[in-house]
C-alpha cells in the first residue's frame, strides 16, 4: 500500500489532554476553556468515549453537544484531537447482539460495564463502529476546531486476544492466505508433535486454554493475527475518515512495558504521525530508564521523525496496585524527557478528575482540589516552559548507537515452555538499554533487518526470534567494519519458532565466533562469578569459542571454564557476544568499553550523578537543542554553550543544572559534536 502521509503541524510543541466534557454539564465548559488557556492547552482529545451519547440509540444521532463544544473550542483557538468515539461499545448493541462481545482464552464472554467489551473480527461490530465514523467524519471532517483524528482509543488494550468462534473463523481465514495449504500450516506449526497434525482448515482453532502448554508456533501466529484483525480495523476507520476529511489520521500506541500484543513495526507506516500514550509502571525496574526507553521507541516507531506523546499523566494513575504520586519536579523532567527524544507534543490523560467512575482517583491536569493545588500550579510552569520550546519542533534526535527490538521475539521468548520463567524477553532489552543509558548514550531502537548504515554500534538483546535475511543485515553490517553486541538468546529460532540447529545463536553464530551447546540458567538468587571478577545473574551457557576471543569465562556455576563475553573479528568489523545478565554496573563497564571502540561519545559531558542526567540532541534545520534532564537529587555541570530556553540565561563552556531540573540549550554552533 503506499499512500501518502498527511502532516500534522504541531504548530510549535502541542500542550494538551484528553477532555471528557460529558462528565459534566455545559456550566463548567467556560471555566474549563479559560483554564486551559492559563495552562496553555492547544490540542485536546474528546469524543474518545463518545457513543452512547452521539447514537443513544440504534440510528438515533444527537450531535448538539459535541457541536457547541467543538464550537466553543475553535472560538478560543484550541485544536481538536477528534475521536471517532468507537473504543466503548453502547448498551443498545451488545444487547442486540451479544455475540459480538469478546472470549476469554478460557471460553468465558466477556461482558459490558467497562470498556473496549467488542471482538475484534465481529463484522457487526464493524459494521456499526464505521457507521458512527462515517457519521463523525461528515460532521466535523472540515470544522475549524479540528487538527487531527483520534482512531477508536488505544486498540487492542483489553480486546486483543479474543477466542470466540467469530475469531476462530477469521483466523482460519488469515492462515489461510499465509500457508494456502494445511501441509504448509502443519509443517509451519510442526504438529507432528504431539499428535497435533490437521486434515482440514475447520479443524484449526484459535489456542484456547488447555491442560498443558499450547503449541507454541500457534500461539505466535495468533498474535500476528490478532495484531493484524485491529490493524483492519484501524484501517477501516480510517478509510472512512480519509474520503471525508483532509485532516491527518492516527490513534494512540501503547509502547510501555506491559502491553505486547501488537506488532507495532508493522503498524507505525499507517500512521500519519506516531502517537503513544506512556504511563510510569514502577514494576518495571528504573523508572527513568523504562520512560526514555518508551520514548526511544515511539521515535523508531516513526523512522526518527517526531512523533506525539497522546497521553501521560501528572501524577498517580489508578490502575497499579500501589499508585505512586510524582515527586516534586518529575512531571516537568518527565514530559521533557519526551520532548528530548523526539515527542513535538506532550498530553495528559485527563483535563478535569473525575468525580465518578473507575477513573476517580486517576491524576489530571486540573485536580480535585482545584487550581489552588501544586498540581496545577505545575501544569502552568509546565505549559509556560512547552511554549517557549516552540523552535524545537521539527527538529530530529541525533544517535549513534541502535538497539534492535521485536515484538515477535517478545512473543516467542516469552512462551509457556522456556528455559528459565525467571527471565522476560524485557529484562534483557531493558538490561542492554539500561547499561546504555547509564553511560548516557543516546540510542535509536530499530526493528531487525532495519539498515544499520548510520550506526556505529548496534546492541542486540535477546532477539530470540530471527529471519535469516534480517540476521544478515546485521553480521553484513559488522563486516563492514560495525561493532555489535548480541546477547544470549539471540538467533535461537526462524520465524515459524523452529530451533535453529547446528549450536545455538544460528544465523549469527559464524559472525560471533561462538558455538553455544547447551542452557544453563540459574536462579534468580544465585550470583554467578565471571573470570574478570564481575558477577552476573540468571543466565549462563556451555558453549566455545570457535574464532572469538574469550574476554570473559564462568569461574562458577554450571558452565564453570565456559565463556561469558566474547570479541570476534569479522570482515571488518567486531561481533561482540554475551552469554549471561551482568550485574549493572559490569554491563555499563562492557558497553562504555565498546563505545569507546566505536566512537560513540555521550551528546555532552556531565559532570555529577551523570547516570540519573539524560543528554540528548535535537537537531534542526537551523539549530540544535541540548536537552539536559537532571533525574538526580545533586546539581550537574554539562559542557555547553549557547542560551537555555527554559530561563533565558546563557551558557558559555558549561552550564549548572540544579538537581531535578531541566535545561534545554539552543547550542551555539560549534559546541553541538557528540551524539
Ligand atoms: C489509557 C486510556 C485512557 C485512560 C488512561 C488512564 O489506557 O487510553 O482512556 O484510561 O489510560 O491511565
Amino acid at each position: 500500500m503506499t499512500r501518502t502521509r498527511r502532516t500534522f503541524d504541531t504548530r510549535g510543541i502541542a500542550f494538551g489532554c484528553d477532555y471528557n466534557p460529558e462528565q459534566w454539564g455545559p456550566e463548567v465548559w467556560d471555566e474549563d476553556i479559560a483554564l486551559m488557556i492559563e495552562a496553555g492547552v492547544d490540542l485536546v482529545a474528546i469524543n474518545i468515549f463518545g457513543w452512547s451519547h452521539l447514537e443513544p440509540h440504534r440510528g438515533e444521532y444527537r450531535f448538539d453537544r459535541l457541536d457547541d463544544i467543538m464550537d466553543r473550542l475553535a472560538a478560543d483557538g484550541i485544536g481538536v484531537n477528534l475521536g471517532t468515539g468507537t473504543a466503548s461499545t453502547p448498551a443498545w448493541l451488545t444487547r442486540e447482539h451479544p455475540d459480538l462481545l469478546p472470549m476469554a482464552v478460557d471460553g468465558t464472554r466477556r461482558y459490558p460495564g467497562g470498556r473496549q467489551a467488542f471482538c475484534p473480527s465481529s463484522p457487526v461490530y464493524r459494521e456499526h463502529a464505521l457507521r458512527l465514523t462515517a457519521a463523525v467524519a461528515e460532521r466535523y471532517g472540515a470544522h475549524p476546531a479540528l487538527r487531527l483524528w483520534h482512531v477508536s482509543n488505544e486498540i487492542g488494550c483489553h480486546n486483543a486476544l479474543c477466542y470466540c468462534d467469530v475469531s476462530a473463523d477469521a483466523f482460519r481465514r488469515w492462515l489461510a492466505d499465509r500457508y494456502v495449504d494445511v501441509d504448509t500450516l502443519n509443517a509451519a506449526w510442526g504438529t507432528a508433535f504431539w499428535s497435533q497434525s490437521y486434515g482440514e482448515w475447520e479443524e484449526i482453532l484459535p489456542p484456547r486454554a488447555t491442560l498443558s502448554s499450547r503449541n507454541p508456533a500457534q500461539l505466535l501466529d495468533f498474535h500476528r493475527f490478532s495484531s493484524d484483525e485491529l490493524l483492519g480495523h484501524y484501517r477501516a476507520e480510517a478509510d472512512v475518515i480519509r474520503s471525508r476529511s483532509e485532516a491527518p489520521i492516527t490513534t494512540n500506541f501503547m509502547v510501555t512495558a506491559h502491553i505486547d500484543n501488537l506488532d507495532y513495526w508493522s503498524w507505525a507506516a499507517d500512521m500519519d504521525v506516531v502517537a503513544n500514550d506512556h504511563y510510569l509502571d514502577h514494576r518495571l525496574g528504573d523508572p527513568t530508564t523504562e520512560l526514555a526507553f518508551a520514548a526511544d521507541l515511539s521515535r523508531g516507531l516513526a523512522g526518527g521523525d517526531p512523533w506525539l506523546l497522546m497521553e501521560h499523566s501528572t501524577g498517580a494513575v489508578n490502575w497499579q496496585p500501589l499508585n505512586l504520586a510524582k515527586q516534586p519536579g518529575q512531571m516537568m523532567r518527565n514530559t521533557l524527557t519526551h520532548v528530548a527524544r523526539g515527542a513535538d507534543g506532550a498530553c495528559f490523560f485527563q483535563w478535569r478528575a473525575s468525580v465518578q467512575g473507575s477513573e476517580k482517583f486517576h491524576s489530571a491536569m486540573l485536580p480535585h482540589a482545584g487550581t489552588d493545588s501544586a498540581m496545577w500550579r505545575d501544569v502552568v510552569e509546565l505549559g509556560g516552559a512547552i511554549e517557549r520550546l516552540a523552535e524545537v519542533a521539527g527538529s530530529r534526535v541525533d544517535a549513534a548507537v541502535a538497539l534492535v527490538f521485536s515484538w515477535e521475539s517478545w512473543w516467542a521468548a516469552d512462551g509457556e515452555s522456556r528455559p528459565s520463567q525467571a527471565l522476560g524477553y524485557l529484562d534483557l532489552v531493558h538490561a542492554a538499554y539500561g547499561a546504555l543509558h547509564a553511560e548516557g548514550l543516546t540510542v535509536d531502537v530499530v526493528a531487525p533487518g532495519a539498515d544499520l548504515s548510520r550506526y556505529s554500534l548496534v546492541v542486540v538483546p535477546g532477539l530470540h526470534l530471527v529471519r535469516e535475511q534480517d540476521a544478515v543485515v546485521l553480521t553484513d553490517w559488522i563486516a563492514a567494519g560495525g561493532t555489535a553486541l548480541v546477547t544470549f538468546s539471540s538467533g535461537i529460532v526462524d520465524e515459524d519458532d523452529r530451533v535453529y540447529v547446528g549450536g545455538y545463536g544460528g544465523p549469527f553464530r559464524d559472525a560471533l565466533g561462538v558455538r553455544v551447546e547447551e542452557f544453563a540458567p540459574v536462579a534468580r538468587e544465585t550470583t554467578l562469578t565471571l573470570s574478570d571478577g564481575s558477577t552476573a545473574t540468571l543466565w549462563s551457557e556451555r558453549s566455545r569459542a570457535t574464532t572469538a576471543e574469550v574476554v570473559a569465562s564462568f569461574a562458577d556455576g554450571p558452565s564453570t571454564g565456559a565463556p561469558a563475553i566474547t570479541r570476534n573479528r569479522w570482515g571488518l568489523g567486531e561481533a561482540w557476544y554475551l552469554a549471561t545478565l551482568p550485574e549493572p554496573a559490569a554491563y555499563r563497564s562492557l558497553v562504555a568499553r565498546l563505545a569507546a571502540d566505536a566512537g560513540v561519545r555521550p551528546a555532552a559531558e556531565v559532570d555529577g550523578d551523570a547516570a540519573s542526567v539524560d543528554v540528548v540532541r535535537r537537531r534542526g534545520a537551523a539549530a540544535s537543542y541540548l536537552f539536559v534532564v537532571n533525574h538526580a537529587l545533586v546539581d550537574a555541570t554539562v559542557a555547553t554553550s549557547g542560551t537555555d530556553l527554559v530561563t533565558g540565561a546563557t551558557a558559555d563552556g558549561s552550564l549548572v543544572v540544579p538537581a531535578g531540573a531541566v535545561r534545554v540549550v539552543r547550542e551555539t554552533p560549534a559546541a553541538s559534536t557528540g551524539s
